[in-house]
């Protein structure tokens, strides 16, 4: 199990937490190892990094807990324990020497529980609430989302994960830290860095490696310069005071943990049930006020977070299982997320649910997201603008693009097409079709080349087939397409070329953004801001 979970969440090393073979328990008494037939015994990991639904609905029905044999852990899928387990902290943990996050950024909100979590979390509470989300972030995130959708606007057909979401997520992450100015590909690459250490130290429960050590030691550097600049604009700024500068810079490193990859997912997830899902997609775009909806019922159908880890601290009775002090308890937020019981026809995506804002996507309890208002933001201004901009934006049926992954689950790959207006770029020969070449003749804008080194930067992509990219099949003639094997020529597909390309539209320069950042002036200015109870500082989901 171990090395496939990320950085972000709690990790299991390679060996198994638990030291017993552990089984679900009847009459609460211990089992042996559950017999081969029964769902837990069955379920692989292959099952739940492909398609875990179907897998994940056979074991709630046979108990809201079970012991998997694959996960060497408790494997949580009813609603009503997840919550409980989410919720008490004592009782289930964070805070073992297996999560290996904090082995290499150092102890963290993520990786504390208790009074010492309140005390890394606390400063970072206030801006991270709804209002202040919008107010430091909103026109930042509308801009880029704007930057970034203009750049791919006139192509008719692009994979929207690598162009649009992942570095609208590096970009958000990286104003909102305060790292504005830095190269998006540095701190992607600080990023992935660290992610790789920890996989690394989880897999083989190995001491931290160099290259991890150096990418987190230059974010760190990086993250001090803002630190010292007084009154900056960075959500760390408030935090100095009751945190160490050690402590906030552990901290921020969790927060661009939580902040890129899952906010990446989220937005792929919601557009992918949107588009294939035609009647529904129909009544958002007829009523665009069902746009945070839709994402809350995305979240609930496909949490971009699939699990998370706890660490049970003492001996205990989980709906029926007896659970030993230090097993490992997976819960699954994707199964909780469709318990029948919470969940009406759990397996339909419906963006009139009227519960799904009950979903776990964000998890529940002391470690629930502190994201999960900019992350919204982020899935709002994306789709929103995308569905704006894009006319007749379609899935392109001839990539697969179904969600995937144990922990983190998002297509591999959303290509879409639209009715776009091409611009007229020299294209490549038929004969030179590389995935990696640049071959487009027309010089590359700064936002082509960003997308393109993006791209070829995810190291989880390093080996992606070598298929055409969305650049080399929008430069394609009419002529090439066919030569190149791909579907004739459809004009509604990909309209003539043009030679007077479309004008980016300055955001800021629209009057619903000045209405908007008017109004959110004046809330600031009354002191509209809703308190805070410190006493519960993790606030209901919207739709509850
Ligand atoms: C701007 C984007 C985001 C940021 C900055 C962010 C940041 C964080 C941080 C700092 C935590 C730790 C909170 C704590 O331990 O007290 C957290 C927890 C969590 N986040 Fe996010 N997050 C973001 C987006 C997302 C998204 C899109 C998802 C999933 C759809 C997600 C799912 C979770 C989950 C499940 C946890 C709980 C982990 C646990 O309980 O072990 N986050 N997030």
């Amino acid at each position: 199990m171990a090395g496939v979970f990320l950085a972000m969440m709690p990790t299991s090393s390679s060996v198994p937490g638990p030291t017993r073979g552990a089984a679900a328990l009847t009459d609460g008494v211990d089992a042996p190892v559950p017999a081969s037939d029964t769902p837990a015994a069955l379920v692989t990991l292959a099952d739940l990094e492909a398609d875990p639904h179907p897998a994940l609905a056979r074991l709630q029905a046979a108990a809201p807990v079970s012991w998997v044999p694959a996960l060497g852990a408790w494997l949580v899928t009813g609603y009503d324990l997840a919550v409980e387990v989410l919720r008490d902290a004592r009782t289930y943990t964070v805070d073992d020497p297996r999560f290996s996050t904090a082995k290499v950024v150092g102890p963290s909100m993520l990786s504390l529980d208790g009074a010492q979590h309140a005390r890394h979390r606390g400063p970072f509470n206030r801006v991270f609430r709804r209002d202040g989300v919008h107010t430091r972030l909103a026109s930042f995130t509308r801009a880029e989302t704007g930057r970034l959708v203009s750049a791919i606007e006139p192509r008719g057909a692009a994979e929207l994960r690598r162009t649009v979401a992942g570095p609208l997520a590096v970009a958000v992450m990286a104003e909102a830290l305060g790292l504005g100015r830095a190269d998006p590909i540095r701190v992607l690459a600080w990023y992935d860095g660290i992610v790789a250490a920890v996989q690394a130290a989880a897999a083989a429960a190995q001491p931290v490696g160099t290259a991890g050590t150096a990418a987190f030691s230059e974010l760190a550097a990086s993250l001090r310069e803002v630190i010292a600049v007084p009154g900056s604009a960075s959500v760390l700024s408030d935090a100095t005071g009751p945190l160490t500068e050690v402590e906030v810079i552990s901290n921020a490193a969790v927060m661009m943990f939580g902040g890129i990859e899952t906010t990446e997912g989220m937005i792929a997830n919601a557009l992918l049930h949107l588009l294939s899902s035609p009647a529904q997609l129909e009544l958002v775009l007829a009523e665009r006020g069902l746009v945070p909806a839709a994402i809350e019922e995305s979240l609930r159908l496909e949490p971009a977070a699939a699990v998370v880890d706890r660490y049970a601290t003492r001996d205990a009775w989980l709906g029926g299982a007896s659970v030993r002090a230090g097993d490992q308890v997976t819960v699954s937020i994707t199964g909780a997320n469709r318990d029948p019981a919470v969940f009406a026809e759990p397996d339909l995506f419906d963006v009139r649910r009227p519960n799904a804002g009950r979903h776990l996507a964000f998890a529940h309890g002391p470690h629930f997201c502190l994201g999960a208002h900019l992350a919204r933001l982020e899935a709002e201004v994306a789709i929103g603008t995308l569905l704006s901009r894009l006319p007749r934006l379609r899935l392109d049926r001839r990539y697969p693009s179904a969600p995937r992954g144990l922990v983190f689950r998002k297509p591999p790959d959303l290509r879409v097409r639209w009715t776009g207006r091409p611009l007229r770029v020299d294209a490549p020969r038929p004969g030179n079709l590389d995935h990696t070449a640049n071959t487009g003749g027309g010089a590359m804008s700064e936002q082509d080349d960003f997308a393109e080194r993006f791209h070829r930067d995810r190291r989880e992509h390093a080996g992606a087939s070598q298929r055409l990219d969305d650049d080399q099949l929008a430069r394609l003639t009419e002529e090439e397409r066919v030569a190149a094997g791909l579907d004739a020529y459809d004009p509604d597909e990909v309209p003539p070329a043009t030679d007077t390309p479309p004008q980016p539209e300055d955001i800021t320069q629209t009057e619903e953004w000045q209405e908007e950042r008017a109004e959110l002036l004046r809330e600031a200015d009354k002191g509209e801001i809703r308190p805070v109870d410190e006493r519960h500082p993790f606030p209901p989901t919207r739709y509850e």
